[in-house]
């Protein structure tokens, strides 16, 4: 088991884009009803990005606010890494972009590529960085536009995804750890790669006349095998950290998962028997956000007061890849 680091959480943020799509919305779009996008995924809305708007400046957005939330400035930043599927271009980084936006230094500034599983994949390296001295703190988003990716005439998957930003500031603590990540799994199956993915763009199929004819530029995903893989690693992931911690599952305050499905946590929630008010969701009001989801629902968590410092928090995460991954937190 990894051994406790001293870090905090200093900061957090999020943004979302304004333009909201509904329920309703699809059902002029492709054949559906509220009634079956409620019941099959718990999401009544989504956020959107309109023009102007890209995965940087949602992250640059969530990025300021969560340097604003610890009390530094972008001068205060070294480093910055941005978890995301849907970057700014395929290349540079997505975090070059924010760097420049928010004008921090010359600093080290890469994307991570975990899909749904990002923001934890990037909280466990964010906290290997910050055993060196030559890091204080680290800027951490997650940040996607998955609308710029979803096929809005495939009716199983186009319903479940939003677009949006949360980003977190990582300090080193000087006195080790009145607060650390206590405990942290990453786990990835790359024989369900093809189980949730962009067919093209990349080196294998280049886009061409006939990708973008047969819509190989957008997501594809078969939901009902994802599924069965999300409700067993969620699951699996919750109880062998808390476990691995010496943790009971009542001891947490919040367990905050990778909102991919209401139906998907629910039934994790009632497996591990934790009280509703334990187990965060936004997924109503922002759909999937992949790499987004878990930090945006930690700063909507630590700012309405629902977790206060010395809180236990878990994040479980799971995804394309396929990718898992969980966090156990002491705020
Ligand atoms: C996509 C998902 C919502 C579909 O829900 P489901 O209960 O598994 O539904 P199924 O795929 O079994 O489809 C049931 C029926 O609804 C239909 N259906 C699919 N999408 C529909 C929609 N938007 N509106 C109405 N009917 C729809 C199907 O065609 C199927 O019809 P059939 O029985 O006549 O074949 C669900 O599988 C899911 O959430 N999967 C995980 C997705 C996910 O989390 N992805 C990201 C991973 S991080």
């Amino acid at each position: 088991m990894p051994s406790p680091l001293g870090i905090r959480i200093t900061g957090t943020g999020h943004a979302v884009p304004d333009r909201i799509l509904t329920n309703a919305d699809f059902v002029r779009m492709v054949d559906t009803t509220d009634e079956w996008i409620r019941e099959r995924t718990g999401i009544l809305e989504r956020r959107i990005v309109g023009d102007g708007e890209s995965t940087a400046t949602l992250a640059t957005d969530a990025a300021r606010r969560a340097i604003e939330n610890a009390r530094l400035t972008a001068k205060d930043i070294d480093a910055i890494i941005v978890a995301t599927i849907t970057p700014e271009c395929p290349f540079p980084a997505t975090a070059s972009f924010v760097q420049h936006a928010i004008g921090a230094p010359e600093i080290p500034c890469f994307d991570v590529c975990a899909a749904c599983s990002g923001f934890i994949y990037g909280l466990v390296v964010a906290s290997n960085l910050l055993h060196s001295p030559a890091f204080s703190n680290i800027l951490l988003i997650g940040a996607e536009t998955l609308s710029r990716i979803t096929d809005y005439q495939d009716r199983t998957s186009c319903i479940l995804f939003g677009d949006g930003a949360g980003a977190v500031v990582l300090t080193r603590t000087q006195n080790g750890g009145s607060s650390a990540l206590l405990n942290w799994r990453l786990h990835s199956d790359g024989s369900g790669a093809n189980m949730l993915w962009v067919p093209a763009g990349g080196s294998r199929l280049p886009a061409s006349q006939m990708t973008i004819n047969e819509r190989l530029h957008y997501m594809k995903m078969q939901g009902r095998e994802v599924y069965k893989f999300a409700v067993k690693r969620m699951l699996e992931m919750v109880e062998q950290t808390v476990h691995e911690a010496g943790v009971r599952p009542s001891e947490l305050a919040m367990i905050i998962p990778h909102q991919s499905n209401k139906r998907i946590i629910e039934s994790a929630r009632q497996k591990l028997n934790v009280p509703e008010s334990k187990m965060y969701t936004n997924i109503e009001r922002f759909g999937n956000t992949s790499a987004a989801s878990i930090p945006i629902g930690l700063d909507e968590v630590r700012r309405d007061g629902r977790v206060r410092d010395g809180d236990l928090v878990l994040l479980v995460a799971f995804g394309a890849g396929l990718t898992w991954a969980s966090a156990l937190l002491r705020l």
